[in-house]
């Protein structure tokens, strides 16, 4: 399938893994409310970046297949489980996600850490589960290792265990990288890493590449959300603006200034897309993607 545009690209990329990942929710043998909460935070909303992004480093290594879908769906349940624990009084303590009351608030504390737990474990079982025509079980076992170092205490976890750590704090810029690298960097690497993997003969020059790519992309991910914490509403984001100045938190525009702060995210932009420059038009949707983080309003 070819593609015109982000709009298109983002669209397919949204249909694809939401579908996969209501029918995923719906065939686990959950309770009724704990089902509800886990489609709620999952499937409602959500720019699904983390999905388009290991379609579209599955296709920058010749790779279109539905083997893809429960992949794309495991980085989102995992983003999305990141997103319920995130908003717990307990860390950015937010009552408001993608327009809608948090999951927390919505359902209750207990569910909403149930429920985050519960979409933790379904992202590994469904790459787990992914063994198939198109998928070995060696490939299988590589991506289930990516997504645990990505999310754990090598990864998004202790990004968040440092965040935590920093409210309040002054911390150096070497610091905060390390920690936005971890707690939203991680998991972008691994959803372009996923992609990429699903390529049985993948060259390891092009996977180091996807890794530059996504590795500039992932910090500028967090930098623009900094940003936008500042520089956007309540309503645009569909969360809510000003947590980070309320919380305290170390981001790039208290550290550096706004100016700096989008300086780096050129520098970064730039970054990524040298990266892509022998892929050719394959690498047309990361391409695409790497300008929309760097613009995106929400
Ligand atoms: C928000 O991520 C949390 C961060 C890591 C900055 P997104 O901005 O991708 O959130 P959704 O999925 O579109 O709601
Ligand atoms: C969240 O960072 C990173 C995660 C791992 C969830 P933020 O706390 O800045 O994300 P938002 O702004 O609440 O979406
Ligand atoms: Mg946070
Ligand atoms: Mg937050
Ligand atoms: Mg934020």
């Amino acid at each position: 399938m070819e593609f015109e545009s982000l709009d298109d690209f983002l669209s397919h990329s949204q249909n694809r893994v939401e579908q996969y990942l209501n029918t995923a929710i719906k065939q686990r043998r959950a309770s009724g409310v704990l089902s509800q909460a886990m489609a709620y935070s999952a499937v409602q909303g959500g720019k699904r970046v983390r999905a388009a992004l290991v379609y579209g480093g599955a296709r920058a290594c010749g790779v279109d297949h539905a083997c893809l879908d429960p992949l794309a769906a495991a980085v989102e349940a995992m983003h999305a489980y990141s997103l319920i624990h995130d908003d717990l009084p307990a860390m950015d303590d937010d009552a408001l996600r993608r327009g809608q009351p948090s999951c927390h608030i919505a359902f209750d504390e207990a569910t909403a850490i149930l429920a985050g737990d519960a979409l933790q474990a379904l992202a590994f079982e469904l790459v787990a589960d992914g063994q198939g025509p198109h998928l070995n079980a060696t490939q299988c076992l590589a991506m289930v290792s990516c997504l645990a170092n990505a999310a754990g205490a090598n990864g998004m976890v202790a990004g968040q265990m440092l965040d935590m750590a920093a409210e309040k704090d002054a911390v150096s810029l070497a610091q905060l990288e390390t920690l936005h690298r971890l707690k939203t960097g991680a998991l972008i690497v691994a959803s372009v890493e996923l992609g990429a993997l699903a390529q049985a003969e993948v060259d390891d020059l092009q996977v180091q590449k996807l890794r530059d790519y996504a590795q500039a992309i992932g910090l500028a991910f967090q930098v623009q959300d900094d940003i936008l914490d500042i520089e956007s509403d309540t309503q645009t984001l569909g969360k809510a603006q000003g947590s980070d100045l309320l919380n305290d938190k170390s981001t790039y525009p208290a550290l550096l200034g706004m100016t700096q702060a989008k300086q780096r995210l050129t520098e970064l932009h730039q970054q990524a897309t040298e990266a892509l420059s022998d892929f050719g038009p394959v690498a047309a949707p990361l391409v695409w993607l790497a300008d929309f983080i760097v613009s995106r309003q929400h």
